[in-house]
């Protein structure tokens, strides 16, 4: 099975050797919910948990949603309500199949390597393609190369139109769900007004230095030598003191390290219930809430956490920040603890 057989041979094919597909859903990754997808683009966007829906992204935040009226759909690539004949919706398997005939093979739009299987408007059953391909909806087919759009800004945005990059001062210009990162022949790309500008929008990402504290250091129980204290407005700072009536120099534990108080020491993020913002020194897309258990996931964008967390879906409620990914099983980690 190289991925060259037609759509319906194939789920035909599948049937005959399984009896019924296997529902097989591993990991579902992380994707970008709307409100997010607006932190880096203006205009109209798709609605990924509804096939008709579309929301209007304006200075960073949902502004507006809405429905097409019906006998319409929404058109992600061309951002418009489209004639329902006329449009791959890019939402759920499940949306996707609503607006399906029968025997038609959709991707899974939250795991480019599972498609699903449609018939009587209803997702009959999803499994994985092969060898580590992924499912490209357009063939119908497993193919090696396949840019996915599940886990790009692009997912939700119109053909053609140009986002914002996690590289702030970047560009993508989205083609069918996925971007090409792209900069300004001069100036930086600001994402909320579609354009480039001679200043950088970025804010800084944590170049700040706290001011030295003159009171912390009475907490200093040491006969000689350093000892250290958690900063209270980060999740990866300290002070470092020398005695009682000392003041605290304060440093960051280095890039991706975050400080643990119990042991006076800088350690992986994952380590530490940090409940302060922890997207600031960690290169990371998602961390992990840590008052959810691992149930839920925030969104980083320019070292800032995004204001409220993301359940994981219910077959995969565990959010495994090493894999950047939502997982049927609690990671052991401690953060999840
Ligand atoms: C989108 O984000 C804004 C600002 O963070 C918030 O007020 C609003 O409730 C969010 N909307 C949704 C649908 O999550
Ligand atoms: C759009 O339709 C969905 C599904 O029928 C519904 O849940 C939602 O409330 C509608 N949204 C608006 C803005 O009308
Ligand atoms: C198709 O779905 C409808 C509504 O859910 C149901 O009434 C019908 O029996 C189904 N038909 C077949 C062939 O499964
Ligand atoms: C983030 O991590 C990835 C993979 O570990 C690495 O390729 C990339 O250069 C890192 N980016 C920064 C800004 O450190």
């Amino acid at each position: 099975m190289k991925g060259l057989l037609a759509t319906i041979n194939m789920a035909k094919m599948l049937l005959t050797l399984f009896g019924l597909l296997i529902l097989h859903q591993d990991v579902v990754e992380a994707t970008y919910t709307m409100n997010e997808t607006c932190a880096y683009y203006t205009g109209y966007i798709a609605n990924p948990t509804n096939c008709k829906g579309w929301g209007a992204c304006e200075d960073g935040v949902l502004k507006a949603t809405g429905n097409c009226s019906d006998g319409y759909l929404y058109d992600s690539k061309k951002g418009i309500c489209n004639y329902a004949s006329k449009v791959q919706c890019a939402t759920s398997a499940q949306n996707i199949c609503e607006n399906s005939d029968d025997n038609t093979l959709v991707a899974q739009p939250s795991d480019c390597t599972q498609y699903c299987y449609c018939k009587n408007k209803t997702i009959m059953g999803c499994t994985k393609c092969p060898n580590n391909q992924l499912f490209n909806p357009s063939s119908g087919t497993c193919v090696n190369t396949y840019t996915c759009p599940a886990d790009s800004i692009c997912r939700l945005i119109p053909n053609n139109k140009f986002a914002g990059s996690e590289t702030c001062g970047n560009y993508l210009r989205c083609l069918d769900g996925s971007g090409t990162e792209g900069s300004c022949s001069t100036g930086f790309f600001n994402a909320l007004t579609g354009k480039c500008q001679s200043t950088n929008p970025c804010s800084t990402v944590n170049t700040n230095t706290l001011a030295p504290d003159t009171s912390i250091c009475s907490g200093y129980t040491e006969t000689s030598g350093p000892q250290y204290f958690a900063d209270d407005s980060t999740c990866y700072g300290y002070y470092t003191c020398e005695s009682t009536t000392g003041t605290g120099i304060w440093r960051s534990c280095p890039y991706t390290l975050n400080f643990d108080g119990t042991i006076s020491t800088c350690v992986q993020a994952n380590q530490v219930k940090c409940l302060k913002n922890r997207c600031a020194n960690i290169n990371l897309t998602f961390v992990t809430d840590p008052s959810s258990s691992c149930k839920k996931y925030y969104y980083c964008s320019d070292g800032q956490q995004s204001s409220t967390s993301t359940s994981c879906p219910t077959n995969a409620p565990y959010f495994d920040e090493v894999l950047q990914a939502c997982v049927p099983t609690v990671p052991s980690y401690p953060i999840c603890s």
